[in-house]
C-alpha cells in the first residue's frame, strides 16, 4: 500500500482518504486531535452509516469548509504506479518535504520509472462555473480556487469546444480576459467547418457547473450505444502564464508521432519523455532535436485510430506513462488541442494535414537521385563526382553544392578565386538536364565591408534582422563568424529574403534551396553579447528538459524579439517560416514549382518545402533508425523525406554505403550527403560492385517513378502518406504495430532492406493476400508471418501487393530524358484475379497543373480477361504518352492468344513464375487500350 503523505487521514472503505491542506492554512492542531481521536469511531459508523464522516467533519470548521462543502476535493493517494503523474517534473527524485510543498502525493518506493511525487485524485484546481452546450460545441467558463505552486495562474479560463466537421473538433483554452491577449501560434490554419453533421464520430463531456473541471471524449459507434472512451483528463490542470499543462488518460499503447525525436516508431509508454525544442543537434535519443512536431497518431485496441494535435509553439515535454496516459507541458501560449477521428490511419493524416496545409507539389526532377558532400572544393571537383557516378550508367538529376561554393561561407555569394566558376557548373549541369541546388543558412555576416554586401546592407536598410532586448539586431556567429538573422515574421521579410536569392540566382541560375542551421543553430549560447539571463524569458519559472538546460543553450536568446513576438514564443517556428520565404522567392525567381530542403520543421513544414532528417552518421544503426525517422516525418505531413545516404558523419564503409544506396533509393527524398574531410562516399567513389548495385536500385526508383508521382500527388490533393509503416494498410493486425524495418510506398509497394552488416538473410513479414517478388513475379502467399529472404549484397527486397497496377516509365540516366520514354503497367492480380490503379500525369513543373486542368489522368484496372487502361481527364498534350510494356504477375494459367484492342499481339510467359510480359508496344494511351487473353 502507498504511503500518505497528509496528516490528516481516515480510513474509509479500506481507502486512505485524503484531505487536501494548504500548508499556510492548516487546521488547528484541536482539529486534529478531535479528528484522530474520533477516527476509528469514525471508520466504523461511517460503514454503517457514510453521512456519519460529514456529521463528524462539520464540528471542524476549516475541514468543512475545505471538504464537506466540496466532496470532490477528498481525493486520494491510492493511485496505481502506472497512473500516477508527476507532480515534481523538476527533480526525478525530490525530497518528501520538498513534494508536500505542492499538496502531492508522496511515495519514495522504486516503482519502476514512476514519480516519486504526484497529484492526488482530484487535486484541487479549476471549477466550471459555467458551460453552455450547442449543436456546434461547448463554451465553458473555468475559475480557479486555489493557487497553485506556479507563478502567475490565469484564474479565469475560457473552454471553446467546437465540432468543426464529423472527424475533428477543436479544444481551446485561454485567458478569459479578452484585454490580455496570450500567444497563439501563427500558422495558416485550414478553418473551413463543416459543423459535426448528425453523427460525429465523437462526444465531448465536461463536468457539470460547480464541480472539478474534467473532461472525457468518447468515440461513438455508428451503431450509437457502445462507447470508447478515447481521452479522460487526471493528473492537474495547470494553466500559469508559463506553465500550461493537460494530463488525460489513452485508450490503448499505441502511440506514434510526437516529433522530432530518434526513438522506436511505436513509442514505449515505459515513462517516456519527449522535449520539443528545435535545436542543432545529430539524430539521437532522449533529446530535442531539429523539429517540432506536436501531434501524434493512436491506434485504439481493435484498429480504429484517431490524433491529436496541440497546436502550441513553445518549449514543450510531452510525457507517455504506462497507465496509458500522455501529459504535454508546455511553457506558453494557450492549449489549442484538435483531435482527429480517423477511423483508418490515413484517415487521421489526411485530416491533420487538411487544417496544417496538404504537401507541396514537388517539381518532377526533385524525385530523382540528388547527390551532395561537404568538400568537393571546386567546380572541377563537383564535375568530376558527376561524370563518374554518370559513367558508370546510375541515374542523378541533381547536383548540389555546401558552403565551400560562397566567399567567405556567405549567403549568396559565389567564391571564384577558389571555387571556380559557379555559374559554368550550373549551365553544365542543365545542359545535362540536371539541376542544381545548394545550401544557404539564415546567418547574415554583418562583418563585410558595408556597400560591398547586399545582403547584409539590404537587411539593414529594410531593418528586418531580429533584434536583442535592447533592440539592435542580435549578433550570433555561425559560418562565416559573426552573423544577424533575418525575422521572417517581418512583413518586409519576404521581399527582403526574394530580392537578395533573385540577385544571386542572376548569376548562379539555382533549381531549389537547402536551408541549413536555421534551428536557429548558433556557435555562441545567445548572442555574442549573451543574454539577459535574469529575464523571465530566459529563465522561466519551469524550463522543459532541453539539452544544456536553458532556452538559449546553442541558439538564440529567448528574449530576441522579433516583429511578431519574442523568440520565446517563435523559436520553433523559425525554419517553417523560413522554408514558406524560400518556397515564395524560387516560385517568383523561377515561375515554376519550388523545391526546398530544411533541416528544422515545424508542424506544417510539408505545405512549403521537405526535409531530411539531419546529420546522421555512417553506421548500420542509423540508417536502420532511418527508416522509423522518415515513417514518421510521412505522418507529420511531410512527404519529401529522406535521411543522408551513407551516412552524414564518419568514414562510410563499402557494405554500409551499398546497403544504403539500396534503402535510399526507395526515400521520397533521395540524397547522398557527406561531410567534410570524410571518405568520398557517392556511387562512382568505391568502385564497381558498389555502383552496379546502386545503378540497380536506382533503375528501378526511376521506372517506379510514375508511381511515386501518382502517390505524391494524392498526398499533395488528399493528405495520404506516401512512405507508410506497414499497421497503415493493417491497423488491425497487432503484429504490425512495431515494424520499422520494413516499409510501404502507397498501398502496394513493400520494402524490406538488409540493414545489418554481413547480413544476407532478411526476416521480412509478409501480411495476409497475395504478394510478388518484384524482380521474378514470384508469388509470395502472405500469412502474417516472417519468412526468409535470400539477401545478397546487390539485392534489396522488394513485393508487390497484389490488387494492384503500378505504372511505370522506361527509366534513363535523368528524369528530364526518362520522361519522354514510354510507360509500362505492372500488374499484381489478387486472390480473386483483380486489380487496380491509377496514374496523374503533367509537365513536372509548372504551378498547379491540376487547378489549371494542364494535366491527365488515367485508371486501370484487370480482371481474369484482361487489363484496361482508361483515361480519365486529357488536359495535358505535350507529351505524347505511350504504353510500351505490360507485365501481369500470377496469371495462374498460359494463355493461347493475347489482343490489344483487338488485334492479336506478342506476348511471352514464364510458366516457372506464372508472369505474362508484353514488351515493345507502342499504344497511345489518350484512349482506352484492352488487352485480353484467352485460354483454348
Ligand atoms: C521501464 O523502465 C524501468 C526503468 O527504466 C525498468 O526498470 C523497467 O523494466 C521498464 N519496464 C518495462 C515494462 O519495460
Ligand atoms: C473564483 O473562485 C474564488 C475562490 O473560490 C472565488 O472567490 C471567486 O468568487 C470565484 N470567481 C468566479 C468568477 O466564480
Ligand atoms: C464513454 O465511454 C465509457 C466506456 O469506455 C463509458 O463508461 C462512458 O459512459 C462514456 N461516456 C459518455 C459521455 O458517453
Ligand atoms: C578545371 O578544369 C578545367 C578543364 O579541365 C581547367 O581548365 C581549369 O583550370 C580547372 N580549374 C580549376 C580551378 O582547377
Ligand atoms: C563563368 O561562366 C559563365 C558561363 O560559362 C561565363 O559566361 C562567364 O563569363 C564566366 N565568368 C568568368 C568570370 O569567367
Ligand atoms: C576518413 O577518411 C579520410 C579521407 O578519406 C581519412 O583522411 C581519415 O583518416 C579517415 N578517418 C578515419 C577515422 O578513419
Amino acid at each position: 500500500m502507498e504511503k500518505k503523505f497528509v496528516d490528516i487521514s481516515v480510513v474509509k472503505d479500506m481507502e486512505i482518504i485524503y484531505v487536501p491542506v494548504k500548508k499556510q492554512k492548516r487546521p488547528n492542531s484541536h482539529c486534529i486531535e478531535v479528528f484522530l481521536l474520533l477516527m476509528v469511531f469514525v471508520t466504523c459508523l461511517s460503514i454503517l452509516n457514510p453521512s456519519f464522516i460529514d456529521k463528524m467533519l462539520s464540528y471542524c470548521p476549516l475541514m468543512k469548509a475545505k471538504d464537506k462543502g466540496n466532496p470532490e476535493t477528498a481525493g486520494t493517494c491510492t493511485i496505481d504506479t502506472s497512473s500516477r503523474f508527476d507532480c515534481y517534473p523538476e527533480k526525478s527524485l525530490p525530497t518528501e518535504s520538498e513534494c508536500n510543498t505542492r499538496n502531492c502525493c508522496y511515495d519514495a518506493q522504486d516503482s519502476g520509472g514512476a514519480p516519486v511525487c504526484f497529484y492526488p485524485t482530484n487535486y484541487e484546481g479549476y471549477r466550471v462555473t459555467s458551460k453552455i452546450e450547442t449543436s456546434t460545441g461547448i463554451n465553458i467558463m473555468l475559475n480557479r480556487t486555489t493557487q497553485s505552486f506556479r507563478p502567475n495562474d490565469i484564474n479565469q479560463l475560457i473552454m471553446e469546444v467546437t465540432y468543426e466537421t464529423p472527424t475533428r473538433f477543436r479544444i481551446r483554452i485561454t485567458n478569459s480576459d479578452p484585454d490580455v491577449k496570450r500567444w497563439e501560434v501563427p500558422l495558416d490554419i485550414n478553418r473551413d467547418k463543416t459543423g459535426p453533421g448528425v453523427r460525429p464520430l465523437y462526444k465531448v463531456n465536461v463536468s457539470d457547473v460547480g464541480s472539478l473541471f474534467s473532461f472525457t471524449v468518447n468515440r461513438t459507434a455508428t451503431d450509437s450505444s457502445n462507447t470508447l472512451n478515447l481521452l479522460k483528463t487526471g493528473g492537474a490542470f495547470i494553466f500559469a502564464d508559463q506553465f500550461l499543462q493537460l494530463s488525460y488518460f489513452l485508450p490503448s499503447n499505441n502511440i506514434y508521432g510526437l516529433g522530432e525525436h530518434r526513438d522506436t516508431l511505436l513509442h514505449s509508454m515505459n515513462w517516456t519523455r519527449f522535449t520539443m525544442w528545435n535545436r542543432d543537434h545529430p539524430p539521437s535519443e532522449n533529446t530535442n532535436l531539429y523539429g517540432d512536431h506536436p501531434f501524434y497518431l493512436s491506434v485504439e485496441n481493435g484498429g480504429n485510430c484517431h490524433g491529436v494535435f496541440l497546436l502550441n509553439s513553445n518549449a514543450m515535454e510531452v510525457l507517455l506513462q504506462p497507465a496509458p496516459a500522455i501529459t504535454w507541458r508546455t511553457i506558453g501560449g494557450v492549449i489549442d488541442l484538435y483531435m482527429f477521428l480517423g477511423p483508418s490511419p490515413n484517415d487521421v493524416i489526411q485530416q491533420y494535414t487538411e487544417i496544417i496545409g496538404r504537401t507541396f507539389m514537388p517539381p518532377y526532377w526533385s524525385l530523382g537521385f540528388h547527390v551532395c558532400r561537404w568538400g568537393y572544393l571546386t567546380v572541377n571537383g563537383t564535375l568530376k563526382v558527376v561524370d563518374r557516378i554518370r559513367d558508370y550508367g546510375i541515374p542523378q538529376d541533381t547536383q548540389w553544392n555546401d558552403i565551400e561554393y560562397s566567399e567567405g561561407k556567405r549567403d549568396f555569394t559565389t567564391g571564384f578565386s577558389t571555387f571556380g566558376n559557379q555559374t559554368s557548373l550550373v549551365e553544365e549541369l542543365h545542359n545535362r538536364g540536371m539541376h542544381y541546388m545548394m545550401i544557404v543558412d539564415p546567418g547574415i555576416s554583418n562583418k563585410a565591408d558595408q556597400g560591398k554586401y547586399y545582403s547584409y546592407d539590404l537587411g539593414v536598410k529594410l531593418d528586418v534582422f531580429i533584434k536583442n532586448v535592447s533592440s539592435l539586431p542580435l549578433v550570433g556567429a555561425v559560418w562565416p563568424g559573426p552573423v544577424v538573422f533575418p525575422d521572417f515574421t517581418h512583413p518586409k521579410s519576404q521581399d527582403y529574403w526574394t530580392a537578395i536569392a533573385a540577385d544571386f540566382h542572376k548569376s548562379v541560375p539555382f533549381d531549389g534551396m537547402w536551408i541549413d542551421m536555421n534551428e536557429i543553430s548558433n556557435f555562441v549560447n545567445g548572442s555574442t553579447s549573451g543574454c539577459p539571463y535574469d529575464s523571465p524569458l530566459e529563465k522561466p519559472p519551469y524550463t522543459p528538459n532541453v539539452a544544456g538546460g536553458y532556452l538559449s543553450y546553442n541558439t538564440i536568446c529567448a528574449s530576441a524579439k522579433q516583429y511578431l513576438s519574442t523568440q520565446y514564443n517563435l523559436h520553433t517556428l523559425y525554419g517553417l517560416m523560413e522554408t514558406k520565404a524560400s518556397n515564395r522567392a524560387l516560385e517568383s525567381i523561377r515561375g515554376k514549382r519550388s523545391f526546398v530542403i530544411s533541416r528544422s520543421s515545424f508542424a506544417g513544414q510539408g505545405h512549403f518545402g521537405g526535409h531530411w532528417t539531419g546529420d546522421n552518421a555512417a553506421n548500420f544503426y542509423d540508417m536502420y533508425k532511418s527508416i522509423s525517422e522518415i515513417l514518421s516525418m510521412n505522418m507529420f505531413g511531410i512527404t519529401m523525406v529522406g535521411a543522408d545516404i551513407c551516412g552524414f558523419r564518419d568514414n562510410s564503409t563499402e557494405q554500409l554505403c551499398q546497403r544504403w544506396h539500396q534503402l535510399g533509393a526507395f526515400y521520397t527524398f533521395s540524397r547522398n550527403h557527406n561531410d567534410q574531410h570524410k571518405r568520398p562516399q557517392d556511387p562512382g567513389a568505391f568502385g564497381p560492385a558498389l555502383a552496379e548495385s546502386t545503378r540497380k536500385a536506382y533503375l528501378i526508383r526511376y521506372s517506379l517513378l510514375p508511381y511515386l508521382y501518382t502517390l505524391i500527388y494524392k498526398s499533395h490533393m488528399m493528405g495520404d502518406t506516401v512512405l507508410r509503416p506497414l499497421f497503415f494498410e493493417y491497423p488491425t493486425v497487432v503484429d504490425t504495430y512495431s515494424i520499422d524495418r520494413q516499409f510501404l510506398w502507397g498501398p502496394a509497394l513493400l520494402i524490406s532492406p538488409a540493414l545489418d552488416k554481413d547480413q544476407y538473410t532478411v526476416e521480412a513479414y509478409i501480411p495476409v493476400g497475395y504478394w510478388y517478388d518484384y524482380y521474378t513475379g514470384e508469388r509470395v502467399i502472405g500469412t502474417g508471418d516472417k519468412i526468409n529472404l535470400t539477401t545478397p549484397l546487390d539485392k534489396i527486397n522488394l513485393h508487390i501487393r497484389g490488387g494492384y497496377i503500378l505504372p511505370t516509365q522506361q527509366p534513363a540516366l535523368t528524369t528530364t530524358e526518362s520522361r519522354k520514354n514510354k510507360f509500362g503497367l505492372l500488374v499484381a492480380l489478387n486472390s480473386t484475379n483483380l486489380a487496380e490503379g491509377d496514374l496523374f500525369w503533367d509537365d513536372g513543373d509548372t504551378l498547379d497543373t491540376y487547378y489549371q486542368k494542364i494535366f491527365n489522368s488515367f485508371t486501370f484496372s484487370a480482371d481474369k480477361n484482361g487489363v484496361y487502361s482508361n483515361p480519365v481527364f486529357k488536359g495535358y498534350t505535350d507529351e505524347p504518352m505511350l504504353l510500351g510494356n505490360v507485365t501481369v504477375f500470377g496469371l495462374q494459367q498460359q494463355p493461347t492468344g493475347v489482343t490489344l484492342n483487338g488485334v492479336s499481339t506478342n506476348y511471352n510467359y514464364n510458366a516457372e513464375y506464372k508472369v505474362l510480359y508484353m514488351v515493345n508496344l507502342s499504344t497511345t494511351m489518350s484512349n482506352p487500350i484492352q488487352i485480353q487473353w484467352v485460354f483454348s
